[in-house]
């Protein structure tokens, strides 16, 4: 889906980076609204803990708590790369861990997007060792082209094409989180940063 000028006038000077919209505010509210509902179904009367990780997970956390009608806890990780090469195999140093203990509780874990799926594997298997009773996932944006690791998805939202996407949380340089659709960037944005402008400058 092209932007058009009705979009480029409703989204605002973010949106002027963004060369096409791939899924748009409203599919993603129809879907979260989805899977809100089977979640409240499946988990009724097991108060289970949604766990995130910060900070690509922020949106979506935010829109599916509001659409769950059970009661449930949420808590958060956060993890940052040691080095490149421990990235590539999923390594992640956890700089901030959960404070809920989950032992004994039903956890779904939400994830914004899935690409290769090392990351999440090296975090549920962490979680794993602390023995939840049951341990989910559900993923709004799934990127099936680079799976490395088959991990089963409970809840799956869109199935995206191989680019880089950004929007609902996800980001190119910490920029972009903050559009209310998934998109792709104009290709001269990709090529050049520089032409981000300088936030910490304000
Ligand atoms: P992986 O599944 O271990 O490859 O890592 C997934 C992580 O890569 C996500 O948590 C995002 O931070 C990032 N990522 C993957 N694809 C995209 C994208 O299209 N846009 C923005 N971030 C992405
Ligand atoms: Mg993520």
């Amino acid at each position: 889906m092209k932007m058009i000028n009705k979009d480029a006038e409703k989204y605002g000077e973010l949106a002027r980076d963004i060369g096409e919209i791939v899924i748009s505010e409203e599919e993603i509210h129809r879907k979260v609204g989805e899977l809100g509902a089977r979640i409240s179904e499946d988990y009724q009367g097991k108060c289970p803990v949604l766990v995130g990780v910060l900070k690509g997970v922020l949106f979506l956390m935010a829109d599916l708590l509001r659409v769950i009608r059970i009661p449930v806890e949420v808590d958060f990780l956060a993890v940052s790369s040691y080095t490149q090469e421990a990235r590539q195999k999923g390594v992640v140093r956890l700089v901030k861990d959960l404070e809920i203990p989950i032992h004994g509780r039903q956890v779904l874990f939400v994830e914004d997007v899935i690409d290769t799926g090392l990351t999440l594997n090296y975090l549920l298997r962490s979680l794993r060792q602390r023995q939840p009773a049951s341990l989910d996932v559900c993923v709004l944006f799934n990127k099936p082209a680079h799976r490395l690791i088959d991990i089963p998805l409970k809840y799956k939202g869109f199935d995206l094409p191989d680019r880089f996407v950004v929007g609902y949380g996800l980001d190119h340089l910490e920029r972009y989180r903050n559009l209310p659709f998934i998109g792709l960037l104009k290709a001269e944005v990709i090529q050049n940063p520089d032409h981000l402008s300088d936030c910490a400058l304000h």
